[in-house]
């Protein structure tokens, strides 16, 4: 029988592209999530395609809706996605917790319970400290994480708990660590002000980003693709792995890949450095996995704009 992917988070930024490709290529994809507001997936797909995806509200919190999703769909693949980014943790700990934390020890009981033998999962580069913590260079795989924000700490508590589910109950996982997503749907969390320029430039208008600083961008497409390739290949074992994607860039860099496509572009830098490591080495992915999506940067601040343009005021 064909597989059936289910993604938590669909209709989020990294999740709406992962339903995209998962449609694109007639797999089969439920969408489990909270929220009934499809505006980023309207970016991406018309209603016909989006006819394709089932879409089952419910809220990760909840461990018997978990499991009734996987029961009740067939799920085979997981891309488990859903989550409180930064912000939100910091302004309600206890519920980042809940949805953070035990929405990711729901989504391993459900497939426990359903006989899954793999997940993929969303971590975050976030699990890792500041710069003062390693020495210059990219970040090794194995580096200690001592995360210093809450949604960081649980997302090492994801890690942990993907580890002992390998350990007690033989469900292998494989925990994805991007850095700065950018790309039509990036509109909120910590990160989201490069794309949010990027809409501002298309419009014409002013834009000031709120920070600086050396950091990894990756595009949203190429980020969905790789969680779709984490579900469909377990690699043995409780993995995670940083998505790196080539050479650190500042975000003066990013700005200028705009520039080369909107030359009247008024993007603004804030002199205000992120707390994070400039970047991190993915060797360990490259060395895992068969394929690595990697848009170069250039190429995909122009796909984005050319993505924003076509939706004009419809974003
Ligand atoms: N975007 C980035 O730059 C980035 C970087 C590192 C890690 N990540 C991780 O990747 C994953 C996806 O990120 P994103 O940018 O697409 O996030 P997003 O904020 O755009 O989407 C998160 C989705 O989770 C859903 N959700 C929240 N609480 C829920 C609940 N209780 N039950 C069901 N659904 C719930 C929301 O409704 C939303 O659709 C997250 O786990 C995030 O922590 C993202």
């Amino acid at each position: 029988m064909a597989d059936t992917y289910l993604v938590t988070g669909g209709m989020g930024c990294i999740g709406a592209w992962a339903l995209t490709h998962l449609q694109r290529s007639g797999k089969r994809a439920v969408n489990f999530d909270q929220s009934s507001d499809r505006h980023r997936i309207n970016w991406l797909m018309s209603a016909e395609q989006q006819a394709d995806i089932t879409f089952v509200p419910g809220d990760l919190r909840d461990t018997e809706a978990v499991k009734a999703v996987f029961a009740e769909h067939d799920i085979t693949r997981v891309i488990h996605l859903a989550a409180l980014q930064v912000p939100f943790c910091r302004a309600n700990p206890p519920l980042g917790a809940e949805v953070n934390v035990t929405g990711t020890v729901n989504i391993f009981e459900a497939a426990r319970a359903n006989g899954i033998g793999h997940i993929a999962y969303a971590s975050s580069i976030g699990v890792y400290g500041p710069p003062s913590d390693f020495p210059p260079g990219l970040i090794a795989h194995d580096a200690p994480k001592r995360p210093r924000t809450l949604y960081g700490a649980y997302k090492v508590c994801n890690e942990g708990t993907a580890l002992v589910y390998y350990e007690e109950q033989g469900i292998s996982s494989t925990g994805l660590r991007p850095y700065t997503v950018y790309g039509v749907g990036r509109d909120q969390g910590m990160t989201s002000e490069p794309t949010h320029a990027l809409v501002a430039a298309v419009k014409g208008e002013p834009y000031r980003i709120g920070f600086s600083g050396t950091m990894q961008f990756q595009l949203a497409a190429d980020v969905a693709r790789q969680f779709i390739l984490a579900a469909e290949q377990p690699l043995g074992g409780a993995c995670g792995f940083n998505l790196g994607g080539g050479d650190p860039v500042t975000v003066a860099d990013f700005v200028a890949a705009a520039k080369r496509v909107l030359p009247a572009a008024e993007i603004d830098v804030a002199d205000n450095p992120l707390p994070f490591p400039a970047g991190f080495d993915d060797s360990e992915l490259r060395a895992s996995f068969g394929k690595v999506y990697e848009t170069p940067l250039n190429e995909g601040v122009a796909e984005t704009i050319a993505h924003i343009q076509r939706l004009g005021d419809g974003i």
